[in-house]
């Protein structure tokens, strides 16, 4: 495992709230997909420390993540980066209360190295350990950190229920969050995600690997009004998403293409294709806040959270629509977004709080929707 790939993140944080003796300290592991990281966080909502070691650079020549290269590299880096993130948190293990590890929804050969790493220290010390859905992860990491649509950092405000566009590589989904492990599926995709998207755009553009983030770059420099691309289900009621529409109109709109792929061509393209996201994304929110479920439920807050919340467009218009529905927008700050141990400790320490400790053996799963939580 070669320095430069491994990222110490969020060590200043410590310093601005009070750590008590008597908070509880998790060992958060992450493995699901192409990072393997590490994180130690208290009940108090400190990061005491937070090591991601990123195989981007080891999949990017394929387009994509390979399961079978991510394992292996997995099973390298899993190690090392538990010990870096005690050492940084000047932790040992008797120090942790509590372990943690995603054990799915993921690929399957990741997910079971850090599980079984998890696994092997909870035993080995008697530690509880939680075994952590990656999507609750993703679902609670705001209420560990968010910025609040003023600008300040207001973890307070990300109270039960919330309503949630979750948007990752793998899912997208509008849920209504009523509590740790209490999901209720609003809206979701019948085919990709909004990820899948951005990656397999920038993918026919030779943008590299992941797209989400250079299509976003990329946007800002383009004209979102030259290619019409369509807006999947928008004429229709209703809360679910298509995004394989957008990308066949973006192979078509390629194909008839015959000059050199400029760079105003390549900003203009991201621009509209990023255009059609964001539109059927708010679509979707604003039919969503208006059905009966959730205005029983009055939440407050609407909260974006996944690898495609880092998308600066999604945000601009989710807070835009939040405030026009008197609600307040919030969303964990950008290295919060994609996958990090920083959010499966914390899902980690708010299962604990309500006793969700593993009892007996299992198994991890591939798949495993919020919903069967
Ligand atoms: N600025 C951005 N705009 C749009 N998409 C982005 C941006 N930054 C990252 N992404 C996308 O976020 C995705 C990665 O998110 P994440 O790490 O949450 O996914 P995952 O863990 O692979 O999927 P899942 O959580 O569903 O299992 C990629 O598809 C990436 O392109
Ligand atoms: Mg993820």
């Amino acid at each position: 495992m070669s320095d430069e790939k491994i990222i110490v993140m969020n060590m200043g944080t410590i310093d601005s709230r009070v750590h008590s003796e008597r908070s509880t300290l998790c060992l958060g592991i992450e493995s699901s997909c192409d990072e393997t990281s590490a994180a130690i966080v208290d009940s108090d909502r400190n990061i005491l420390s937070h090591i991601i070691y990123s195989q981007i650079p080891e999949h990017q020549k394929y387009g994509g993540v390979v399961p079978e290269l991510a394992a292996r590299a997995h099973i390298l880096a899993i190690d090392q980066v538990i010990e870096q993130t005690l050492q940084a948190a000047g932790k040992n293990m008797d120090d942790i209360d509590v372990v943690a590890a995603t054990a799915g929804p993921g690929l399957i050969g990741g997910v079971l190295v850090g599980w079984m790493a998890a696994t092997g220290i909870a035993q080995s010390t008697n530690k509880p350990l939680v075994a952590v859905n990656h999507l609750e992860g993703h679902a609670l990491v705001p209420r560990l950190s968010a910025t609040i649509a003023d600008g300040s950092n207001g973890t307070a405000s990300v109270d039960f229920p919330y309503l949630l566009m979750l948007a990752s590589g793998g899912h997208c989904q509008i849920l209504l969050v009523h509590g740790v492990g209490r999901y209720e599926m609003i809206g979701q995709t019948l085919d990709d995600s909004a990820g899948e998207a951005f990656d397999k755009v920038a993918k026919m553009l030779g943008l590299g690997y992941p797209g989400g983030p250079i299509v976003d770059k990329r946007a800002k420099d383009g004209d979102r009004t030259v290619f019409k691309f369509p807006r999947p289900l928008c004429d229709k009621p209703g809360y679910d998403f298509s995004f394989s529409g957008i990308k066949t109109a973006a192979r078509t709109f390629l194909d008839k293409n015959t000059e050199p792929l400029t760079d105003k061509y390549i900003n203009d393209f991201c621009a509209s294709f990023q255009a059609a996201v964001v539109d059927c994304i708010t679509n979707r929110l604003g039919n969503a806040l208006n059905d009966e479920r959730v205005k029983a439920a009055m939440p407050k807050t609407l909260v974006v959270a996944g690898g495609v919340a880092k998308n600066s467009e999604i945000r601009a218009a989710m807070e835009k629509l939040a405030h026009k529905n008197g609600m307040i927008f919030a969303a964990p700050p950008m290295n919060l977004c994609t996958d990090n141990g920083a959010m499966i400790a914390w899902a980690g320490l708010e299962n604990f709080r309500i006793g969700n400790v593993v009892k007996e053996p299992i198994a991890p799963r591939p798949r495993w929707p919020l919903t069967e939580l």
